[in-house]
């Protein structure tokens, strides 16, 4: 059975007085919320240890949008996995296109950051996707192979999570259609060698496409940027139907 997570990343949004703000309009909304699905908000780092005090005794795991790969060292600007780990974090992003993008990460950076998270007992959220650049030139499939191939390397499968993210499709309302995202995702899957991988789709997910996308028989699951900042619309998206 392969488990349904829905995700928020609130990328650099919210101070910890936001994130208490954000948390007494949504825990409320998510009472009746089928026991079967995961409920993950990864925020910023300062943001961790409030969320994880307020969690307390709910449902929502708390994720974290990067590791580092040593326990500790001389890297400015990094946070180490059991600086996370104590603050219970659970789930981490890793390779997310705006690292990519903006600061430089490469597969085999994502594949060491993998690596560390799996080892001190962090489930990562791997992320791959094509720029539009890449789709138009009908790279899609072999630049996102390409990624998996390398990111992958000596990494555990049976605690991996990924996340299917057409670069095209993030902060734009552009949403991928369902039935592509989900052969792509279907790609993917078949790479793996555990097909119980829990792969998720992201890009201007929102509340009036989330029961589509769900709907796929590929997709188990949302990593949302925007919407999850909005305690409607986030309880909406997993509360899908
Ligand atoms: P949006 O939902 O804002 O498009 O962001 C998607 C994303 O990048 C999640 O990691």
């Amino acid at each position: 059975m392969r488990k349904v997570i829905i995700a928020g990343n609130w990328k650099m949004y919210k101070t910890q007085a936001e994130t208490q703000e954000f948390l007494q309009g949504f825990l409320d909304t998510i009472t009746e919320t089928a026991d079967d699905r995961e409920i993950v908000l990864c925020v910023p780092f300062t943001d961790l240890a409030t969320l994880s005090r307020n969690l307390h005794g709910t449902r929502i795991q708390v994720g974290a949008q990067n590791v580092h790969w040593e326990e500790a060292g001389a890297y400015t600007g990094e946070i180490s996995p059991p600086m996370l780990t104590e603050l219970n974090v659970r789930y981490v992003v890793i390779g997310h296109s705006e690292r990519r993008q903006y600061f430089g990460e490469t597969d085999a950076t994502v594949n060491l950051r993998l690596k560390a998270a799996q080892k001190h007992g962090l489930t990562p959220i791997l992320c791959v996707g094509e720029t539009k650049q890449q789709r138009d030139a009908g790279e899609t499939e072999a630049l996102i192979q390409q990624q998996l191939e390398q990111a992958l390397v000596g990494v555990d499968q049976q605690r991996l999570v990924i996340a299917y993210e057409p670069i095209w499709a993030i902060g734009t309302g552009d949403t991928c259609e369902s039935k592509e995202a989900n052969r792509i995702i279907g790609l993917i899957r078949s790479q793996l060698t555990n097909p119980n991988v829990t792969i998720q789709y992201g890009g201007s997910v929102k509340p009036g496409n989330v029961d589509e996308i769900m709907a796929q028989p590929e997709i188990d699951g949302a990593l949302v940027g925007g919407a999850s900042l909005e305690p409607q619309d986030f309880a909406r998206i997993v509360n899908y139907q």
